[in-house]
Order: C-alpha cells, then sequence, then structure tokens
C-alpha cells in the first residue's frame, strides 16, 4: 500500500488526513451552529468548551496536512480534464486549506477579545492563553462575524467540492473520488 502519493494517486498518509478532516470540520461546523441556540448555560458552556477544543485540533492538523501537502507530489488531474476546471478544482483545493487554519484563527481571536474571561480549556487538559489582541466588545463582535461569515463560505464551498467529486464519480466516471478512497498498491 502506497504511504506517500505517486503521480497518479493518493498515499494512505493524504488520504487519512482528507477523511478524518472532512468528518472533523462538518462535525465542527454543525456544533458552531447548534451551540448558540443552547438556552441552558452549563450546556452552552461545555458545548463551547468542544467547539474550541475540536477548532484547535483542526487547527494542528492542518497545519500538519499542509506541510505534509507542500512537500509530497500531488496526484496529476486526468489528461481529458479541461485545463479551467483544473485551475478550478486545484483553486478550490488551495482555498479550503487557508480556510481550515484561518477559521480556527478567527475563533481565537473572538475568545482573545472577549470582555468575558472565560477560559479555553482543550479537552480539559490544560489551558489555550489568549491571543494579544486589545479586548473590546466590538473587536469581538469583529471577529465573530467574520468567524461566522467564512465558516459558512466554507461549507459552500465544500458543497460545490462534494458536487464536483459525485460528477467526477458518476458523470464523467473517472477515478478521482475512487483515488482518494482506497491508496493505490504498490
Ligand atoms: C475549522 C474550525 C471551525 C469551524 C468550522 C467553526 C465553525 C463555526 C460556526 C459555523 C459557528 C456559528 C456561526 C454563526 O452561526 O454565526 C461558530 C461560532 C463560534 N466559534 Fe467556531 N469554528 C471553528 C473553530 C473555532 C475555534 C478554534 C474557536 C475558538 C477558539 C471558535 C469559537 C467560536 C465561537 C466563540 C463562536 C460563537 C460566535 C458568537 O458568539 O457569535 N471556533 N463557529
Ligand atoms: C464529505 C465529502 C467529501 C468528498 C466526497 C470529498 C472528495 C474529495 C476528492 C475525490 C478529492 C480528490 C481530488 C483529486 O484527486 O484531485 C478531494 C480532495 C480534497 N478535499 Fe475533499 N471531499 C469531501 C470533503 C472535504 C472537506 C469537508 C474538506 C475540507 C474542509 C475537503 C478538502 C479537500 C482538499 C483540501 C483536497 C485536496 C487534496 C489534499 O491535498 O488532501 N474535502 N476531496
Amino acid at each position: 500500500m502506497n504511504i506517500r502519493n505517486t503521480d497518479t494517486s493518493w498515499g494512505l498518509v493524504s488520504i487519512l488526513f482528507h477523511w478524518i478532516m472532512a468528518v472533523l470540520f462538518l462535525g465542527q461546523f454543525w456544533l458552531g451552529w447548534y451551540m448558540q441556540g443552547v438556552k441552558n448555560l452549563l450546556d452552552q458552556y461545555y458545548l463551547y468548551q468542544w467547539h474550541k477544543s475540536f477548532g484547535f485540533l483542526i487547527f494542528g492538523l492542518a497545519v500538519l496536512r499542509a506541510l505534509w501537502a507542500i512537500t509530497s507530489r500531488r496526484p496529476r488531474l486526468p489528461d481529458e480534464m479541461p485545463a479551467g476546471e483544473k485551475t478550478l478544482a486545484r483553486g478550490t483545493h488551495a482555498v479550503l486549506y487557508l480556510l481550515l487554519v484561518i477559521l480556527p484563527l478567527t475563533g481565537w481571536s473572538i475568545v482573545s477579545t472577549s470582555p468575558l474571561p472565560i477560559a479555553t480549556r482543550f479537552f480539559g487538559l490544560f489551558v489555550i492563553p489568549s491571543l494579544p489582541l486589545g479586548i473590546s466588545m466590538h473587536s469581538e463582535q469583529v471577529w465573530s462575524s467574520l468567524h461566522g461569515f467564512l465558516a459558512y463560505a466554507a461549507i459552500f464551498l465544500v458543497g460545490v467540492h462534494v458536487l464536483a467529486a459525485l460528477r467526477h464519480h458518476f458523470k464523467t466516471k473517472d477515478d478521482i473520488l475512487i483515488r482518494m478512497i482506497w491508496p493505490r498498491r504498490r
């Protein structure tokens, strides 16, 4: 089984990164949306702690994944794919990578600028310090709006990304989806 990517296939590391982070991202989006409507303050506190902890986990994984991607070969897209579509696919992937790093940073900025001094406990293990940003309700609101906007932009892009993957599988009938599911044998 290929651990690293080749010219035509994704290796095990890239595949694991992709699917683990896809699940984490979708769960994290749902949690961010859901937690805000919870009325019980204690429940809300714990849901926010989960959201912040998973957000930092995604951040750490995104940095490792980006380093892995930069130092790895990228499988070629099919020759018959139009050049414009290839650029669009690569552009979408690059923006998704960026969002996986920037979204947690904007979340971190919300809690760092909030006048409510609630510590962020990473899965209850240790406290994550605040970023050195000025504390004010106005800044918190700005970061919160940006975080929400980027999260909804990201889920929209993911929707386009999933539709494109399904189109490759069912309409174009190439191996784009399959090669992201199984690493090719050596
Ligand atoms: C990829 C990672 C993340 C995703 C996909 C994500 C997604 C979301 C979403 C969808 C919302 C609801 C937005 C709305 O309906 O207006 C939200 C809210 C929030 N997120 Fe995140 N988030 C991420 C990381 C983080 C991190 C790392 C933190 C903090 C350390 C954080 C802190 C918050 C806070 C405090 C809110 C509530 C904002 C408010 O009160 O208006 N998020 N997030
Ligand atoms: C849940 C359904 C999803 C499906 C069916 C799916 C499908 C795929 C496929 C087939 C590829 C390979 C494209 C190629 O060979 O060039 C791919 C790559 C990629 N996907 Fe997804 N994806 C999903 C979710 C996500 C999510 C939630 C994210 C991030 C938020 C994401 C980010 C990426 C990135 C960055 C790449 C580029 C490859 C890499 O460097 O790892 N995907 N996806």
